[in-house]
């Protein structure tokens, strides 16, 4: 059977500062998703990362869907409405339109989409994260998709080892969507030389090469290049279906182990390291660090199994402590070099405002 799982996120409001949504504002979406969504999906599940709340619908409308973006944008603007009652902060805070016009790509909320025919046994994850951008998935897709020290199915299965199709968006070019197609294994290298630049260059889907299958979608929507100025980071999602032809959901788990240093801790203008986290997990640490959840699913003609925790493991309390050291390094540093983002990422006009003062103050001399 033909199914779409779609996953829309946003940011609608927050306590304490950017922490986690109330459970007023949880239960404003979805009820909403439950009441007017009846006769146009199959399941749903609604959960939070941080201070965004993610959607994720199982139904048979396709990627892109009117009806299905719709209920999502309806459902975020009546949690929103919920947390501008509650006063919380940021009521709102990505959804940058007032009317909804087709597609809620491009209106602030974070979209990942596969339509696909269902396999016997359909395993997929649904990633979610805060504090971050988009570009923070490369480095692990890179690595659970082209490097056998991570995806031991590069060499043991003969689908695997047959390699992937890397769909690459320039998320500068905002006119209209910049892709390039690259294939591992043959072109990891350029792949790699693109997905170095997280700012710049982000996966949108990977594809299988053994049957042709979608594997990945990833949300791609950086807001300033929408809004022409920052309007806070980009919180991403993604989803990776798992197992026989595509890398075990073990192998697209591996690189988190990292806790690569990626783009939004505080004010969204600090790099700092992603952490892996559990279901409904907050926000802390100097407005971070940044986090991402995991919720691994199976799904049979469009019935959703109840998720299981990817991240809710005792190897993964042993990372985030290492990720925990790795913040602290990189705070010990403050605004010095890599600590803070080139201008050009930093979502205040703090800085360039100084700038602008102190050139007026510089003289040059004489040599
Ligand atoms: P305000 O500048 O709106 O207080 O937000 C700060 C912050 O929490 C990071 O965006
Ligand atoms: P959000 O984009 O998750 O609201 O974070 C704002 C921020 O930068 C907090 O410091
Ligand atoms: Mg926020
Ligand atoms: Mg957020």
């Amino acid at each position: 059977m033909k199914v779409t799982l779609s996953i829309i996120k946003a940011d609608i409001g927050s306590i304490g500062g950017h922490i986690k949504p109330s459970q007023k504002v949880v239960e404003a979406v979805e009820s909403h998703v439950k009441k007017f969504g009846k006769t146009l999906f199959i399941d749903s599940f609604i959960e939070y990362t941080g201070d965004d709340i993610a959607i994720l619908l199982t139904h048979k409308r396709g990627a892109g869907n009117k009806e299905i973006h719709k209920l999502c944008w309806d459902a975020l603007y009546s949690g929103a409405d919920v947390a501008k009652k509650q006063g919380l902060y940021g009521a709102g805070q990505d959804l940058l339109v007032d009317a909804f016009s087709g597609n809620i790509k491009g209106m602030g909320p974070q979209v990942a989409e596969i339509e696909m025919e269902e396999r016997g046994a359909e395993s997929f994850l649904m990633f979610c994260a805060d504090k971050t951008e988009p570009g923070a998935f490369n480095l692990p897709l890179y690595l659970g998709f082209c490097d056998p020290m991570h995806n031991a199915g590069l060499l043991l299965s003969p689908a695997v080892k047959k390699g992937y199709k890397f769909v690459i968006m320039d998320v500068e070019h905002t006119i209209k969507d910049k892709v390039i197609e690259l294939h591992s294994p043959e072109e990891i290298y350029d792949i790699a030389v693109l997905l170095r630049d997280n700012g710049k260059y982000i996966v949108e889907s990977v594809w299988s090469r053994a049957s042709g299958e979608q594997v990945v979608a990833a949300s791609t929507t950086r807001l300033h290049n929408i809004a022409g100025k920052y309007v806070g980071k980009d919180d991403p999602v993604m989803l990776v279906r798992t197992q026989k032809d595509f890398p075990a959901t073990g192998e697209i788990l591996s690189p988190y182990t990292i806790g690569h240093y990626v783009a939004g801790f505080m004010r969204g203008s600090h790099n700092g390291p992603l952490m892996p986290v559990k279901k409904n997990s907050t926000i802390s640490y100097f407005d971070g660090p940044p986090i991402v959840s995991c919720m691994a699913f199976c799904v049979q003609n469009g019935k959703l199994t109840e998720p299981a925790d990817a991240f809710d493991h005792p190897y993964w309390d042993y990372v985030r402590n290492n990720v925990s050291q790795k913040a602290e390094w990189i705070r010990r540093q403050g605004f010095s070099g890599p600590g803070m983002l080139p201008m050009s990422e930093l979502e205040y006009t703090g800085v360039t405002d100084t700038l602008k003062i102190l050139e007026k103050r510089f003289t040059v001399r004489e040599k």
